[in-house]
């Protein structure tokens, strides 16, 4: 699982370091959080295909997923792109995708937390009503979630609320990678925020002067992606395919 991949200093830094990531952990399953990946806000056609077209299997996503023009077509018309599972119904979009890989069945659960950010549905009846439904759809595949949330509390909740249901679990939005990866009691893998896959000299992907102006006048003054050397953040789950147990977390950042 990778994080929010922020405009094109993270597609480029994706472009060059995915493939051998892949070859040397041998992952069947490459998901990427792509909220930020259209110019550090949104994501579009153009960046969903770059995405696909690198190895990424699954794109999830978060807030930042509505803001580019064409965006509920794009979530209504791309299988593999997921928005938050717990938006409220009627919403364009899907939070949930099955789908086959490395010879096993797989889904992948996007959702979105509620502290500090919007007031959307619970994300914690939304994940039992979509792993209920899964499990009679599909009863062993194995479910990866990303979590896009601010609050760690919510995020560990969640994720123990889903230990033992679900394989891997990782956080996302923070654009910060925490260092408390492990597994849980009933074997779901953790880490509570994966970082983002975006420019190293930056404040959260974004140009560090720009983030001081609005620090030291409160004024909203526009964001713009900074555009230093980037790199990839992560997790590698080892996970058994016959119990769906997480076996080992590996953070990742290349
Ligand atoms: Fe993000
Ligand atoms: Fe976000």
């Amino acid at each position: 699982m990778i994080g929010d991949v922020i405009g094109q200093s993270g597609l480029k830094a994706l472009f060059a370091g995915l493939g051998p990531l892949v070859r040397s952990s041998g992952a069947d399953l490459v998901v990427a959080n792509g909220e930020n990946a259209q110019a550090g806000f949104g994501i579009g056609k153009d960046e969903v295909d770059k995405l696909l077209a690198m190895g990424v299997q699954v794109v999830t996503s978060g807030n930042h997923v509505w803001e580019k023009p064409g965006a509920a077509e794009l979530l209504d018309g791309t299988e593999r792109l997921l928005r938050p599972a717990n938006y409220p119904p009627g919403v364009p979009g899907k939070g949930m995708v099955a789908l086959e890989a490395g010879g096993a069945m797989w889904a992948v659960l996007n959702l979105q937390g509620r502290e500090s950010m919007y007031a959307i549905d619970c994300p914690f009846r939304r994940a039992d009503e979509l792993l209920a439904r899964l499990r009679e759809e599909s009863p062993g595949a194995l479910v990866l979630v990303d979590f896009h949330a601010e609050s760690v509390e919510e995020k560990e909740a969640l994720a123990y609320h889903l230990d033992g249901r679900v394989s891997g679990f990782a956080g996302t939005h923070t654009h910060v990678q925490t260092a408390d990866e492990r597994i849980l009691p009933k074997g779901t893998g953790y880490l509570t925020d994966l970082g983002m896959t975006g420019p190293d000299d930056s404040v959260i992907g974004v140009k560090a002067e720009i983030c001081i102006r609005r620090g030291l006048s409160q004024m909203p003054i526009k964001m713009e992606t900074a555009e230093s050397g980037a790199s990839i953040s992560g997790v590698l789950f080892t996970i058994d395919a016959e119990s769906g147990r997480c076996l080992a977390v590996e953070r990742v950042r290349a």
